[in-house]
């Protein structure tokens, strides 16, 4: 595909040649089917449309120097996904079907996937949902799973450049005791106004605050946050984000960089003794923040001063996207070959 300017892709939709789908009827999945259609026969009254029971992941897969493509610890989004199935009642994929369904859709589109250096890579987007109808509030005996790739760029303009971030006290992504721990619709549903205001701002993204108290970070929109200082890797404990499995990654390559790591609660204060901050996550990657803005609180903490991303920051971007690439050792066992 040498239409793609591969090095100015957006993170975006573009249209691929196939996706996967699958159906869950009669209490059981059926076979997984290749679709060429972007579209989808939907029951009017699907409580995916009307009760929010929907879930869906999102990962990469990554074109080496070596001409293999890699997918990148798949095994944690189906499992992933399994969780967020449960934290809506939906019927939930089992693993083998789901690595199945990734495989098939990579394959199938191929010539999607953004060449070696470009920074661009093929975005992988599983989706559940319950098809079946219902009008009285309970889950759906039907499902439907989908999986779409997509070439993407990075999520946050510029790539590695360092970003702005709000922090908002006036929207609630989630609930502590609700669903923010899921990676289901609702949540992002319920982050827009806060994003919006923040982009209308010229933010790249929104800083959530625990929804309870208001005194420690949550995350950063669709990326996890964490903090740097005295050579320590820190991010927020909550039981109200989603549990990223880059920051997961981000942990076990800090400690084998030689940096001591800590999750715990982080309060809003603390921002002004970090060196660094960032936002990580698969579409993320890591995206250095500049700026951290609080307007109810008239603050604001800076960082980068000088335009560029932070020593430790870059080391551990280094490293991550290294072993996703396929430049570095797999030591941690992380990546899959697409055969
Ligand atoms: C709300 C939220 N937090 C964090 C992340 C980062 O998670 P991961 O690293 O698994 O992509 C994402 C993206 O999936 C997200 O949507």
């Amino acid at each position: 595909m040498d239409t793609f300017d591969w090095k100015n892709l957006p993170f975006g939709y573009i249209k691929t040649d196939q996706n996967i789908r699958c159906h869950f009827k009669d209490g059981k999945w059926g076979k997984l089917e290749a679709s060429s259609s972007e579209y989808i026969n939907i029951h009017i009254a699907a409580t995916g449309l009307h009760y929010g029971q929907e879930a869906f992941e999102g990962l990469k897969a990554y074109m080496g120097k070596d001409g293999k493509i890699r997918l990148f610890r798949w095994e944690e989004n189906a499992k992933r996904m399994i969780f967020s199935a449960g934290g809506v009642k939906m019927a939930p994929v089992p693993v083998e079907m789901f690595r199945e369904a990734l495989f098939q859709a990579v394959k199938l589109n191929i010539k999607f996937v953004p060449p070696y250096g470009s920074g661009a890579s093929l975005y992988i987007r599983p989706l559940l949902y319950g098809s079946g109808p219902e009008v009285g509030v309970k889950p759906a005996d039907e499902y439907t799973f989908i999986v779409f790739v997509t070439p993407v760029g990075p999520y946050f303009k510029g790539g590695i450049k360092p970003v702005n971030m709000l922090i908002c006290r006036d929207v609630d992504r989630a609930a502590p005791l609700g669903t923010g721990i899921f990676k289901v619709g609702g949540n992002y549903a319920a982050s827009l106004r806060a994003l919006i205001t923040a982009k209308e701002g010229g933010y790249a993204s929104t800083i959530f605050l625990d929804a309870k108290e208001k005194k420690f970070i949550d995350e950063c929109g669709p990326a996890n946050f964490f903090g740097i200082k005295d050579n320590t890797y820190i991010t927020p404990k909550s039981e109200s984000i989603l549990n990223s499995i880059t920051n997961m990654s981000l942990i076990r390559i800090a400690e084998s960089l030689g940096m001591k790591t800590e999750r715990r609660r982080v309060p809003v204060e603390e921002l002004s003794e970090f060196i660094e901050t960032g936002a990580c996550g698969t579409a993320a990657v890591i995206s250095p923040i500049g700026k951290i803005v609080d307007p109810d609180k008239n603050m604001i903490y800076e960082y980068c001063k000088d335009g560029m991303p932070g020593k430790a920051s870059m080391k551990l971007y280094n490293k991550l996207v290294g072993i996703q690439n396929g430049d570095e050792p797999d030591e941690f066992g992380w990546t899959t070959i697409v055969e």
